[in-house]
């Protein structure tokens, strides 16, 4: 795979005088907020591609290979974030055809490029990387073999109708020297028009310096840039479409957040597009992981904040769907817990957004000194993680800039729930009309989250101004809420800086609940499953005591609502499993919005710093 629809950052002009390279360096530059791992660009001139392309981040790659001096107006280049296929020279773009006539640069996924590779080299082409991307300027090359009249934009369409997935792809080739293809499925396009050229870009900031006259390409249309302009059609019909520019008005610095205020907001809003994403997982991926739990004697699941909260989630998924008991520990606590204990017999999954984390590697390390396997769970190819893991699953969530984990939660636990039914399927465990219900609500689930948010927000929004002076919060749970009561509890604390407390609702009566008086804000978070009836018990014996209780519910709960002092409702119907995924959201936006009303910045949480890979 190459990249999700969010992770890398494309770009390319038709100038009417001067060089593209450098043009297309800059705009890079101004895409590389992101971090990204490899980059590359290809200019046609005289009638030939021109490609520059290596890992690495622009500044290092232009020292030694300077991407300013590539010849000709026209060009194309993309900044790749790894989700799958190492970040190394060979995988990075743009992509040539076997002929080395056509260049292609994508932003997205391909979800059926195995069969078309197969495809593609029965029929005597020959792949170098291991990008799905690479199909395409095959596939392209293959249409024009076929049928040399047809024009390149014509050969670009028949190519997408064939691909399945999300892409916004850019193509050049020496047969139409003075032209550039796009074309955008479910990954963002947009066009920049001034009176020296036009550009394309995932992103507008990127070319926002030079022009703030934009056309947003929607998706299932294909985009022609020439000296003449641009041009748009549909994909499934060839109609052509007319959309005049829009001026954006955006200051810079909110162009890198596409609008947010902050990247913690734009990262929530991006979830519902990165659980698509993680639904995009190679199969044979979640298969291998599932196989290694499958044998393993004793399984830990190791570790570090929000990622750990995740971990605790997918310990009841584990356990309800495959019956796997499965112990998740915080990585700073493993080697004294559990260091002496591991041995050959023992599978350590360990979870890490980063793939960095000091505690996260000390344990594998430990764990591995020791002959146990190690799986592993990351946003990060390339990162330690990845290098040591015997198997390891990309979360598919793009660079993570907030420093508050959100994405990384919702991301991590979808990729463990497919993994879980994955498991409960080899070991027969679940009745199959249970495991298509859990599919298919695992399907939807972007949705879900993305309802959740658009109904929501303004009344969270509310609930923070009520509650932005409050002292301290408990957030309860019951069962795997518990782990989205954790969850909600650090994002509160680590932002907004109220301490706050969490803990299994059941634990109340054995000590907290000591602090509770008049006006003390409980949150909980009670889904219609199992623990319901349990929970409203807890509700009611804080109530008693004369807690505000604000109660994250499914739609249409009366009795729940009726008891609670403020309510956010979540989408009816979730499986007690999938639960967190989408009780999690209301709990984020929460605690951005209280920070916000203390006057807090969220991107910037005092103490705190986000691992990166060290390359
Ligand atoms: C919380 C947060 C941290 C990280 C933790 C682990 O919002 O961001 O708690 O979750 O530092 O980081 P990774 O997942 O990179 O190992």
């Amino acid at each position: 795979m190459c990249c999700d629809s969010r992770m890398c950052g494309i770009f390319g002009c038709v100038l009417k005088e001067g060089n593209a390279a450098p043009i297309i360096h800059a705009a890079l530059k101004r895409l590389e907020y992101r971090g990204y791992d490899s980059v590359g660009e290809a200019t046609i001139d005289d009638g030939e591609i021109y490609i520059k392309k290596d890992r690495g981040m622009i500044d290092e790659v232009h020292k030694i290979k300077n991407l300013d001096d590539l010849p000709g107006n026209i060009g194309i280049g993309h900044t790749r974030w790894a989700t799958h296929g190492a970040p190394l020279e060979v995988n990075a773009h743009p992509h040539m055809d076997c002929t080395g006539q056509i260049a292609v640069i994508h932003n997205g996924i391909i979800e059926n490029f195995e069969e078309l590779k197969q495809e593609l080299e029965n029929n005597g082409h020959f792949f170098k990387s291991k990008t799905d991307t690479e199909v395409i300027p095959h596939l392209i090359e293959h249409s024009l073999e076929i049928n040399p009249s047809i024009s390149l934009a014509d050969a670009v369409l028949e190519t997408v109708k064939k691909l399945n997935g999300s892409y916004a792809i850019a193509v050049i080739s020496t047969r139409e020297p003075d032209k550039i293809v796009c074309a955008r499925n479910e990954s963002p396009l947009v066009v920049g028009v001034n009176e020296k050229a036009v550009y394309f870009a995932s992103d507008i900031p990127a070319f926002l310096p030079v022009t703030n006259k934009a056309v947003i390409v929607d998706d299932g249309e294909l985009v022609t840039l020439s000296l003449d302009g641009y041009e748009i059609k549909k994909i499934a019909d060839s109609s052509i479409v007319t959309r005049e520019p829009k001026v954006i008005d955006w200051a810079p610095e909110m162009a890198v957040k596409q609008g947010y205020p902050h990247f913690m907001l734009k990262e929530i809003h991006e979830q519902p597009e990165c659980l698509r994403n993680t639904l995009r997982l190679q199969d044979h991926y979640l298969d291998l992981m599932a196989t290694f739990l499958d044998r393993a004697r004793e399984v830990y699941l190791v570790a570090c904040g929000t990622s750990y909260h995740a971990c605790l989630a997918a310990s009841y998924m584990f356990s309800k769907l495959a019956f796997l008991a499965t112990y998740p520990v915080v990585a700073s606590e493993f080697v004294e817990q559990h260091g002496k204990s591991v041995n050959i017999d023992s599978t350590i999954l360990a979870v890490s957004q980063s793939g960095e984390t000091a505690d996260t590697l000390a344990s594998i390390h430990a764990a591995r000194q020791r002959a146990a396997t190690v799986l592993g769970l990351t946003n990060v190819i390339g990162s330690t993680l990845t290098r040591v893991s015997r198997v390891y699953i990309s979360q598919q969530s793009g660079p993570e800039i907030g420093v508050a984990a959100t994405k990384t939660f919702t991301s991590q636990l979808s990729v463990m729930a497919q993994v879980a039914l994955k498991l409960a399927k080899k070991r027969g465990k679940v009745s199959q009309d249970e495991m298509d219900y859990l599919a298919e609500r695992l399907d939807k689930m972007p949705e879900t989250v993305d309802t959740i948010i658009r109904t929501q927000e303004e009344k969270v929004k509310q609930i923070a101004k009520k509650y932005k002076d409050a002292k301290v919060f408990f957030f309860l749970g019951r069962g795997i809420s518990t782990a989205t009561a954790y969850e909600g509890r650090l994002k509160l604390m680590e932002i907004a800086y109220v301490p706050a407390i969490a803990f299994p609702a059941g634990e109340s009566k054995h000590g907290p609940i000591s602090l509770v008086e008049p006006g003390f804000p409980v949150v909980f978070v009670c889904p219609k499953d199992d623990t319901r009836k349990t929970l409203i018990g807890n509700i009611m014996e804080m109530k008693a005591r004369g807690a505000s209780i604000i109660a994250v519910v499914e739609e249409g709960d009366e009795e729940v609502k009726r008891l609670a002092d403020d309510f956010i409702e979540v989408s009816k119907g979730i499986p007690d499993v999938l639960s967190p995924i989408s009780y999690v959201i209301p709990l984020q936006l929460l605690a951005y919005y209280i920070a916000l009303e203390r006057g807090y910045n969220p991107d910037t949480p005092r103490n705190l710093a986000k691992s990166v890979t060290v390359k």
